[in-house]
């Protein structure tokens, strides 16, 4: 061939590779989620998430310092709590464990973006995301428990707020309740494409927050849907959100994409515990190559349009990158 047109050429060597890279994840771009337990000196894998653990705050604060240490800054709590009850009164608890956890971290590392999941799932013994009434789970009278709940995180030192639970009218209702008590500056990183998936079913284990009645169907989107996503994300941006995000992550690729498109809020995605886990699973398995597949996968989601990714690899892709690089 003479006068070829031959992109190999610019695939020839690693340097050529990294010169020409159009997308490359970086440790800024990556927030690590975490889980928060009662007790002293908790540090218990959980099962189905190798590498991923229970711990208790004194451990979470030795897990934050790691975190640090390799670059990363930036996390997303989840906590358990000791007892649930029909309204999940741990969840919006002044004291509660995501509130002492916040309060702690706050108090030791000053410059830490922490970040908050603001549901009730956790801490309701029926496992749903709001107020349940005869199998039914109202939307309405949920939204001030959920707004408490922001409250009272942002009251311990949160950042960034991020409401999981799918209610319609959440973002406002968070706003709100947020403004009258001055905390303008924390911001609202919704969840506002999150679909009804089987691939949270680690975590919900992890979490102990399965619906004990039916599903969660009647709140999270069907799988089967994008243009409802784009209307999601429209009404959050409507109602003051400062950050969507779109969950999972690697089966709706096609999703973050359209999202970025139409919105110019910062955009991001959640690799979940389901995505984490075959990952985890393959790898032990011998099938897939760790690093790779961790480095493909992420490099897929911001290729795709996401600004920031959720990601239980965090430390481990910081790792990477610093061996990389
Ligand atoms: C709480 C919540 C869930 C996840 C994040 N926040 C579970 C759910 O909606 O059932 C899933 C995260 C993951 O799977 O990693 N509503």
């Amino acid at each position: 061939m003479i006068n070829a047109k031959r992109p190999r050429r610019l695939r020839d060597t690693e340097t050529i590779r990294k010169l020409v890279r159009e997308t490359i994840v970086h440790k800024n771009d990556l927030v690590q989620p975490l889980f928060v337990v009662h007790g002293q000196k908790i540090r218990k894998e959980i099962t189905g998430m190798p590498g991923q653990y229970h711990l208790s705050v004194d451990e979470l604060l030795e897990e934050v310092k790691e975190l640090t240490a390799v670059g990363i800054n930036a996390i997303i709590l989840f906590g358990l709590p000791e007892s649930k009850d029909t309204f999940g009164s741990e969840a919006y608890d002044p004291v509660g464990i995501v509130q002492q956890a916040v309060r702690a971290l706050r108090e030791a590392f000053p410059e830490l973006l922490i970040m908050t999941d603001v549901c009730l799932c956790q801490y309701t013994d029926h496992g749903h995301c709001g107020i349940v009434e005869k199998g039914r789970i109202l939307n309405d009278e949920s939204l001030e428990l959920i707004a408490q709940v922001a409250l009272t995180h942002a009251e311990a030192g949160a950042n960034i707020v991020a409401p999981s639970d799918m209610m319609d009218g959440r973002v406002a209702a968070i706003r709100h309740k947020l403004d009258r008590n001055d905390y303008h500056h924390v911001s609202i990183m919704s969840y506002s494409v999150k679909y009804a998936s089987a691939f949270y079913g680690p975590f919900r284990q992890a979490a102990g927050s399965s619906p004990q009645f039916g599903d969660r169907r009647s709140y999270q989107m069907d799988p089967a849907n994008a243009r409802d996503a784009l209307r999601e994300a429209e009404l959050d941006v409507e109602e003051g959100a400062d950050m969507l995000m779109v969950k999972p992550a690697l089966a709706y690729l096609d999703i973050i994409r359209e999202v970025k498109r139409h919105v110019s809020l910062p955009l991001g995605a959640y690799q979940v515990s389901g995505e984490y886990a075959m990952i985890k699973n393959a790898v032990q398995q011998g099938l897939l190559d760790h690093d790779q597949i961790m480095v493909e996968t992420l490099t897929s989601i911001k290729r795709a349009g996401a600004d920031v990714i959720l990601t239980y690899f965090a430390k481990e892709m910081a790792i990477w990158i610093d061996d990389y690089e």
